[in-house]
């Protein structure tokens, strides 16, 4: 396959006619035009995202600082490994995020992967703010210093870490497709059952103001998970030649190891003495997003005995605040074809 170019800061030689755009290797002159985009979802994206700006430190957390020694040692065992992985994903997309803009021809879509970055730094931050203020400060580096004495959370940071440098090293349409799945899929499937988890104590009520921040940045995370689904569904209709069946079915294997990999974790992160999380509903739990990511991209269910949310509760929860929206309701253009008979009435779309 060819190598993408980086694109221009600044286009002389380019054009403002809408229908010669494209996300990749388009003409666009590079100048930021909300109120004449070819991608008009991404004006409105950009939109939600910014009214969703927030600030952790504003969330009082004495009550979990005070909560947190009493909780049993399974449940502050997962707390804190459950944040050493998601400080990783959110300091990651940090900076990937930038890596991945270069490409992208179209500075409204651009716009919204930048903004995406900036609350990722967000979500890094609330982090570091609960590690400040609700644990001592030797557990606060031992959970910074995780993934140097736990294996299992080294490999999945090399696993995607490596999926992401695999475009910065050679930037080809496959490494292109290969890494907005990637990011797709830690949007859409790696943070859920370390959320889950944070919703289980808020189920027992502890750890309120936790469970606060936690809310917020899954409420973003459904945007940026939003982002690349248009990305992903994007680059096929204008790549069509891009989108072979090899790569479909790399595509699907990708959900799967995806899927494999966050229920392994999720599982191991709470060792089944989590009250309201069992190893089973973890299991279901992943299986049943895995069948919602791959129909968002226009591919059949993986996992069909899987079709239901076996924690409704956890929806419950994600819902605060939550702008409805249609998004994962519109039909995927060419599901029918992909999909045959399976019954996606069952599959609910998340509260986005
Ligand atoms: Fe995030
Ligand atoms: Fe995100």
């Amino acid at each position: 396959m060819a190598t993408l170019e980086i694109k221009s800061l600044f286009n002389p030689s380019g054009t403002r006619d809408l229908r010669a755009q494209r996300l990749i290797g388009g003409p666009s002159v590079n100048l930021l035009e909300f109120a004449h985009c070819k991608y008009s979802w991404a004006e409105q994206l950009y939109r939600k995202m910014r009214s969703f700006f927030w600030i952790p430190d504003e969330i009082p957390s004495a009550e979990d600082k005070q909560q947190f020694p009493t909780l049993t040692v399974a449940e502050q065992e997962a707390y804190k490994k459950t944040l050493a992985f998601l400080i990783f994903l959110d300091s990651i997309q940090v900076d990937n995020l930038g890596v991945l803009a270069q490409y992208i021809t179209a500075p409204e879509v651009t716009a919204c992967i930048k903004t995406q970055a900036f609350f990722e730094t967000i979500h890094a931050q609330s982090y570091d703010y609960l590690l400040t203020s609700v644990v001592d400060s030797l557990t606060r580096e031992a959970v910074y210093d995780l993934w140097r004495n736990d294996p299992r959370l080294l490999s999945r940071i090399r696993f995607i870490t490596d999926q992401y440098e695999a475009f910065i090293w050679e930037p080809s349409p496959e490494h292109l497709i290969k890494s907005v799945v990637a990011n797709f899929l830690l949007e859409g499937i790696y943070f859920y059952s370390g959320f889950a988890f944070f919703y289980a104590l808020g189920r027992q009520d502890k750890m309120g103001s936790t469970v606060s921040l936690i809310r917020l940045i899954q409420r973003d995370e459904n945007t940026h998970l939003a982002l690349f689904t248009h990305i992903i569904r994007g680059l096929r209709e204008e790549n069509p030649q891009w989108f072979t069946p090899d790569i479909m079915e790399s595509i699907a294997e990708m959900i799967n190891t995806a899927v494999e990999h966050e229920i392994g974790w999720g599982q191991y992160i709470t060792h089944n003495q989590i009250l309201g999380l069992s190893d089973t509903l973890i299991d279901h739990y992943i299986r049943y997003l895995g069948n919602l990511r791959a129909y968002a991209i226009g591919l059949p269910p993986l996992y069909p005995e899987a079709t239901q949310h076996p924690m409704a509760w956890v929806d419950d929860f994600a819902a605060m605040n939550s702008t409805k929206t249609d998004f994962f309701e519109r039909p995927v253009t060419n599901y029918r074809k992909a999909g045959g008979s399976l019954h996606f009435d069952r599959l609910k779309p998340p509260g986005v």
